[in-house]
């Protein structure tokens, strides 16, 4: 079973020796729980891929703590420096074409030319990052195609049984995961919604090359139809059926509510934990299903929403 870390001088210095030794750590971000591994041990990276269930063609993100190990691993094309400087260090993942000597493992990219770089700003990520003076490869702490975890409970029922340690630092601020850009001369591509909105982007970037842009195919190769799912079947909007489990959004008769004065940021912050309430809540309750209130496409919505509909779709 995975060790218990706290978030404190040796918690976080017994995490980076583990990094370093190659063993997988869950750790705290500002989005979601990251399942972290040095990124220059081959086997460290392939060892996150068993523990997942990944698909070995789905990327993963590289974590630095700081601009210049970025530069030195990729190159800034169009507006990443603007964007670098504007949302790092922060929720933002970059899509950026690598240099060469970058030391990474193949694995990491998925044999693309281009790495997602992110620079968190959580502390406790941040004094990792820094005590393991590694580049770490870290995607989501949850089984593939699961809901994501927001907790270190979450984890260690996701994943518990298949890691070195859990870092625990309470429950992740902001609640959904990094919004993925790919800048480029020719402009900016949305990969996915996520915790920066588009709205204080496009100030930056001009209007963004998204999958309704006429002939553009824009999704992140990881972008599944079915992911973040329950086991319980999901509903988004409509009618509730007899004994199924509501989530609701605003003043409403519901089981659980993401924000009952509307809050976007609240229903984030809300959203996986919620979501993992209410599919425990019908195993046990024998509900035929889960329903979520609809939800405003504007703002923090819009990467709610994504979630949702990956959530409700058929499962693979
Ligand atoms: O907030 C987050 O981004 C969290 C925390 C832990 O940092 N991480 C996260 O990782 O959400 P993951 O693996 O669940 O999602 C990463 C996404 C995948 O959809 C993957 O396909 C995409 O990033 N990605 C990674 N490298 C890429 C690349 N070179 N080109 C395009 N997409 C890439
Ligand atoms: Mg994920």
């Amino acid at each position: 079973m995975a060790e218990d870390l706290l978030p404190d001088a040796t918690g976080i210095a017994r995490a980076a020796a583990l990094l370093r030794a190659g063993a997988l750590v869950a750790l705290p971000s500002e989005t979601v729980y990251g399942l972290a591994a040095d990124a220059t041990q081959d086997s460290a990276v392939a060892a996150i891929y068993t523990a997942k269930g990944r698909p070995d063609f789905n990327p993963l993100i590289v974590h630095l703590p700081d601009l210049d190990s970025a530069m030195a691993i990729a190159d800034f094309p169009g507006t990443a420096r603007a964007l670098a400087d504007a949302f790092w260090p922060g929720p933002l993942t970059l899509v950026l074409p690598l240099k060469p000597g970058h030391g990474l493992s193949a694995r990491v990219t998925a044999g693309h030319a281009t790495v997602a770089i992110r620079l968190p700003a959580h502390p406790v990520m941040q004094a990792v990052l820094q005590a393991a003076a590694r580049p770490i490869a870290a995607p989501s702490a949850n089984p593939s195609g699961k809901i994501s975890a927001t907790t270190a409970a979450h984890v260690r029922a996701g994943l518990g049984g298949r890691i070195a340690a859990i870092l625990d630092g309470g429950p992740t601020p902001v609640g959904v995961e990094s919004t993925i850009l790919a800048p480029s001369a020719d402009g900016t591509r949305l990969l996915r919604e996520g915790a920066i909105p588009r709205e204080v982007i496009t100030p930056i970037t001009g209007p963004l090359i998204t999958d309704t842009t006429p002939g553009a195919r824009v999704e992140a190769p990881g972008q599944l139809a079915s992911h973040y799912a329950p086991l319980t079947p999901l509903h988004l909007g409509g009618t509730a059926q007899p004994g199924e489990i509501i989530i609701g959004f605003g003043p409403m008769a519901c089981a659980l509510n993401l924000s009952e004065n509307c809050d976007l940021v609240e229903a984030a912050t809300r959203l996986f934990a919620m979501l993992h309430q209410a599919d425990a809540m019908a195993q046990s309750h024998g509900a035929p299903a889960i329903r979520v209130a609809p939800i405003p496409e504007m703002g923090l919505g819009r990467a709610i929403n994504d979630r949702l509909r990956r959530a409700a779709a058929p499962r693979a």
